[in-house]
């Protein structure tokens, strides 16, 4: 049985689909997993084969002026359950790098967060690689899904209450489809072997800015809104953002024998799966 936490997330709500009764799901309402005394009661009471921790707090420009809150989630709360369920995937994010990085950035190449999101994030990577007897990191890059908010829905709603957009074209990366990381993690499950620590980065394939992204969600969303490439200095925000995050997935690949779509074919699926209302 596996426990996954922060579960109403983008994420853990795309691992239900995937993991059905194979899981408990714990949203923050059913276990905090800032709060030492629960999450150390909860593990007394029950035993996993697997913690997929989803949970974190992901407000990037917010977290500049609340650095404690995300501090508290995104690395003491992944210590703790890192420390009381022993074996777990951590989910991080290609935002613990600079944008500095000549070419796709790999596991173990240096980390130097941006932002304080970034960095409680990378905080939460070694908390859990030294508390859990088996730990296994994925970091992801711009996640969107049919589930909660993210770039894909304001994008949609912007575009269908203006004639144009200005979005920015100097920031590139690969956009991540949740049901795709939920499925590569579920492959992942059975074929990690105790002991093991190790970090391995998942997104889709492919290469592209956030203005070539929302030109895609426009057209495929059927929404005729000009979308203007801007520079980052035209649209200031609180925290900094690597210029370039594009993941090599060689290593996830390799090791777990994982086809990755496309981010084109991702993103088609979640607009159709939008499209439907599921
Ligand atoms: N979103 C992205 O673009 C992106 C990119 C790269 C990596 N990632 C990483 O991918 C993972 C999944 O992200 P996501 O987009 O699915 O995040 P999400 O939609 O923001 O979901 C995170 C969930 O964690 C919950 N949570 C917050 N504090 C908690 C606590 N103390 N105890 C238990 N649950 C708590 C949140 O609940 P509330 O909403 O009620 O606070 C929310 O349901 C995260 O590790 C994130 O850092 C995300």
């Amino acid at each position: 049985m596996f426990l996954v936490t922060g579960a109403d997330g983008q994420l853990g709500r795309e691992l239900r689909l995937v993991l059905g009764d194979r899981a408990v799901y714990a949203d923050k309402t059913y276990l905090d997993i800032t709060d030492e005394a629960q999450v150390s009661a909860f593990f007394a009471e029950r035993k996993f084969d697997f913690v997929i921790n989803c949970a974190a707090y992901t407000a990037v420009d917010k977290a500049e002026d609340d650095a404690e809150a995300a501090d508290r989630v995104n690395r003491l709360g992944a210590e703790l359950l890192a420390r009381h369920g022993r074996r777990i995937i951590q989910v991080s994010t290609d935002y613990v790098f600079d944008g500095e990085s000549p070419r796709p950035y790999r596991e173990e190449d240096e980390t130097r967060p941006m932002s304080v999101y970034g960095r409680t994030k990378r905080a939460g990577e070694e908390a859990v690689l030294a508390q859990a007897d088996t730990a296994v990191i994925v970091r992801t890059s711009w996640l969107y899904s049919s589930f909660g908010g993210n770039f894909v829905k304001t994008m949609q709603r912007l575009g269908r209450e203006r004639g144009s957009l200005g979005v920015v074209f100097d920031q590139v990366g690969t956009p991540t489809y949740a049901a795709d990381l939920a499925a590569a993690v579920t492959a992942m499950l059975s074929d990690i072997p105790a002991g093991m620590k190790e970090i391995f980065h998942y997104s889709n394939e492919g290469v592209t800015s956030w203005y070539d992204f929302a030109c895609a969600i426009m057209e495929m969303s059927g929404i005729s809104c000009a979308v203007r490439p801007i520079e980052s200095a035209e649209y200031p925000t609180r925290a900094a953002r690597p210029s370039f995050s594009v993941l090599n997935k060689a290593k996830i690949k390799k090791r777990f024998g994982l086809a990755v779509p496309h981010w084109t074919d991702g993103l088609k699926r979640c607009v159709k799966t939008m499209e439907r209302g599921e």
